[in-house]
């Protein structure tokens, strides 16, 4: 089938990747040309592991352009995604501006030769399958005023689910294929569509072989509005829960327990499952912040106030500001001092910095007249280049940072982290202080090594039990369906 993906960005760019992958013949567009040319060229102009491979893969099977016209590749297209980006405004609601402008280009490019389908791949509040079905038709009218009755297209929502860093193998193996749309006949064109997917019916490339067991994915089928409630439930829930870890961190702190071995203990149990439960610093990134927000909103259009999100919101917040007072408990003047933050990007495997937990500490601690040195195996070119006032010195490496540095936070948990000879580092630091925002290292080899670690919701009289008990890792998950 022929595809056009609006928007280049993270979503838009695997979107057309997989698609092409599986033999449909591709185009992306993006209105921004620096973007495109990189793309053209073979560039990725996002940190994504394996994407430069797909891409090349996904040229030599059905095909894959990026340009910056839509008209062109909107001619043959059976298919338009339209994966713009939709960020916060200050209220708290969803920036519908590009969504707006990508689907009243739409409306303009279509002709009539062939049934389309628009496809919503932003993450979008609920009602917009309505607004861009007008503004595709408000297009059309505007550009082809005698032909209006004899375009055909319908609108579905197909809400995306993948996560910067491991966004191939989301994609490539997703737990479920979620499709909204009002009529049948949507339904089976997104279904052909997805069919290589949905039975897993392409050859899995070598560096991102398929998991065993894996046959068929499940397409769930819904009403337009329940798919788009659908992408803000799971956004939600999955915020909630490490919320929720952090939570029981703060108690645990108190009565001398070990999270980790809370949410080990509760994670076993199937109806509550082990991942997103990790206390620290709290989610940052493009997407949870926004969309809880933005699904607060709506929820207070409709007179109805979501205090459970407001209080994974708050959480969320204070969680952040936690690492700032547990420097001072430790070095108790923060003027002065010299901080090192390990890692700058959200999560690892990315170099994505909306909403990184990082930005806050390292504003807070600059205005708080500290010194703040950096260093992230991945992020820092993106960090110089879109935060440029941010006064924080970038090292080129782990050590660089650490030396001289009344503190280490650790703040993004990257593989690279995990290998450090924290002895070595304690060594060249002018005070051996280790704030650990994501619980990486077993405190007690931290204290050996020569630090004063301090994890979220880890006590050291419970992290030296920690040492002595073996936490059974959760067994295999198996795919049913
Ligand atoms: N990034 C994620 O992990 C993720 C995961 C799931 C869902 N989402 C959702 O997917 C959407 C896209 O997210 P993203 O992270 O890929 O955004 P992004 O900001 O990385 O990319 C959006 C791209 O759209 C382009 N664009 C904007 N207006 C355009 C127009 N009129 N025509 C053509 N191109 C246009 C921009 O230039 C940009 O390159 C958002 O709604 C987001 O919430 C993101």
């Amino acid at each position: 089938m022929r595809v056009t993906v609006i928007g280049a960005g993270y979503v838009g760019t695997v979107t057309g990747a997989c698609m092409a992958y599986f033999g449909h013949v591709v185009t992306v567009v993006d209105t921004d040309g620096a973007k495109v040319a990189k793309l053209a060229k073979g560039e990725t102009p996002i940190y994504e592991p394996h994407l430069p491979e797909l891409l090349k893969d996904a040229k030599a099977r059905g095909g894959i352009d990026f340009r910056c016209d839509l008209s062109d590749a909107l001619a043959e297209s059976d298919v338009i995604f339209i994966a713009v980006g939709t960020p916060p405004l200050a209220n708290g609601e969803a920036n519908l501006a590009d969504l707006e402008a990508a689907a009243h280009n739409i409306g303009a490019a279509m002709d009539s030769t062939r049934f389309r389908v628009v496809v919503n791949k932003s993450t979008v509040p609920v009602g917009c399958g309505n607004l861009v079905e007008a503004l595709v038709r408000e297009g059309i009218r505007e550009a082809h005023p005698s032909a209006e009755s004899t375009i055909r297209f319908a609108v579905a929502s197909n809400p995306e689910f993948l996560s910067e860093g491991n966004a191939l193998a989301d994609s490539l193996y997703p737990d479920r294929i979620v499709l909204g749309a009002e009529e049948q006949r949507t339904f089976e064109l997104l279904q052909q569509l997805y069919r290589p997917l949905m039975e897993q019916q392409f050859e899995a490339p070598a560096y991102l072989p398929r998991p065993s067991g894996l046959e068929r994915v499940p397409v769930i089928t819904t009403t337009l509005t329940s798919a788009e409630m659908i992408k803000y439930a799971a956004n939600s829930f999955l915020a909630t829960k490490i919320s929720f870890a952090n939570e029981m961190a703060n108690i645990c702190e108190r009565v001398g327990a070990s999270v980790k071995e809370v949410m080990a203990g509760i994670g076993l149990d199937s109806r509550i499952g082990a991942r997103f439960l990790n206390a620290g610093l709290g989610w940052g990134g493009s997407c949870f912040g926004k969309d809880i927000n933005a699904l607060l909103h709506t929820a207070g259009e409709y007179g109805y106030r979501a205090r459970l999100l407001e209080a994974t919101l708050e959480i969320n917040r204070a969680q952040r500001l936690l690492a700032i007072q547990k420097l001072q408990e430790k070095l108790f003047i923060l003027k002065g001092r010299t901080i090192a933050l390990l890692g700058l990007a959200f999560k690892p495997g990315t170099d994505d910095l909306r909403d990184a937990p990082s930005l806050l500490l390292a504003e807070r601690l600059l205005q708080m007249g500290a010194r703040v040195k950096a260093y992230d195996p991945v992020a820092m070119g993106a960090c110089r280049q879109q935060h440029p006032d941010l006064n924080v010195q970038y090292c080129s490496s782990a050590f660089e940072a650490a030396q001289d540095a009344h503190a280490l936070v650790l703040v993004t948990e990257w593989e690279e982290f995990r290998q450090l000879d924290l002895a070595h580092i304690a060594r060249v630091m002018a005070r051996a202080i280790l704030v650990d925002g994501r619980n990486l290292y077993d405190p007690v080899a931290a204290r050996q090594a020569g630090f004063d670690h301090t994890g979220f919701g880890i006590l050291l009289r419970a992290a030296s039990v920690l040492s002595r008990v073996a936490v059974e890792p959760p067994p295999e998950i198996v795919r049913v369906g």
